[in-house]
């Protein structure tokens, strides 16, 4: 059910503070101190700020204890620092409980005017190994009858294109779980908002013990596979985002330096 202010608030409680109007992100909220907050419904985005951000919890949302600086930056960079992407999984399958929790993170997503919508596909077990059958099959006539093999030759992957035709799997890497990302297309930050349920995924698994990678070979693949498309079983009208491949690392690593990236002043230098 979406989050109406207009039903959840308790006007007994509410002080007219004026907060909920000053973060209010759509401009549905209106009053201010010793005002009290009227709401514009057809403004109002259900995003709940007003609620999550009242002083007195005037809006009964069923707020959760704990506060938005728990983890602190320390732990979270000790855990980006040590992440890598893993493609070498130990044949240990991710149970039920396991998933459940690394993919709770989503219901905490940021989406453009707060959507969302996201739809989670898992392959796990067999399903997940049937995946790299799937696209070897829908690739093999183009194998067969030339194309692909022009493709290895001019791209220089001729070698890799062949291991995988014999049936290497070198796309999902025989990973435990696969997780496809989709989003309504009609959402106007639709894949912005998979990419972000993605990498808060990601960052889930990894502070689990789960080790990673994105595959954007399968994503990409995905338009061509269309068997891949009937097991999704993805609402009509959305977008494949992300492609997640998950389990349990079969190797340790061990954290490096950080790599280059740019940070620009105000007049656009470095
Ligand atoms: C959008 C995206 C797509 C990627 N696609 C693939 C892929 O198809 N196959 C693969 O093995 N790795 C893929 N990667 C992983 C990158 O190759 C990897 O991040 C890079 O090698 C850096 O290593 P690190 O993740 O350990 O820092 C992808 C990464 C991103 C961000």
């Amino acid at each position: 059910m979406r989050f109406s202010p207009e039903e959840a608030i308790d006007r007994g409680l509410c002080t007219s503070c004026g907060r909920c109007s000053a973060v209010c992100p759509s401009g549905a909220a209106s009053g201010g101190a010793g005002v009290p907050p009227a709401f514009d419904l057809r403004r109002c985005i259900s995003c709940g700020h007003c609620s999550a951000f009242c002083p007195v919890d005037a809006f009964h949302s069923g707020s959760l204890p704990g506060s938005s600086a728990a983890c602190g930056i320390d732990p979270l960079l000790e855990l980006y620092s040590g992440r890598r992407s893993v493609r070498v999984f130990a044949p240990v399958e991710v149970t039920e409980a396991e998933r459940a929790k690394m993919l709770s993170v989503i219901g905490y997503c940021p989406t453009g005017v707060n959507r969302c919508g996201i739809v989670v596909r898992a392959f796990g077990g067999a399903e997940a190994g049937s995946l790299h059958e799937s696209v070897r099959r829908a690739l093999r006539p183009f194998w067969k009858i030339g194309p692909l093999r022009l493709i290895g030759a001019v791209s220089g992957y001729g070698a890799v294109l062949r291991r995988f035709m014999k049936g290497e799997d070198l796309i999902f890497r025989q990973a435990p779980l696969v997780l496809f990302f989709f989003t309504p297309r009609r959402n106007p930050t639709s894949a912005e908002d998979g990419v972000i349920a993605a990498s808060m995924v990601m960052t889930a698994a990894c502070s689990m013990g789960f080790g990673s990678f994105w595959n954007g070979v399968a994503r990409i693949l995905y338009h061509i596979t269309p068997s891949w498309r009937r097991l999704a079983g993805a609402p009509r009208g959305s977008r494949l985002c992300a492609v997640l491949c998950l389990g349990r690392p079969a190797f340790e690593s061990r954290p490096l330096p950080p790599r280059e990236w740019t940070l620009l002043d105000g007049s656009g230098r470095p």
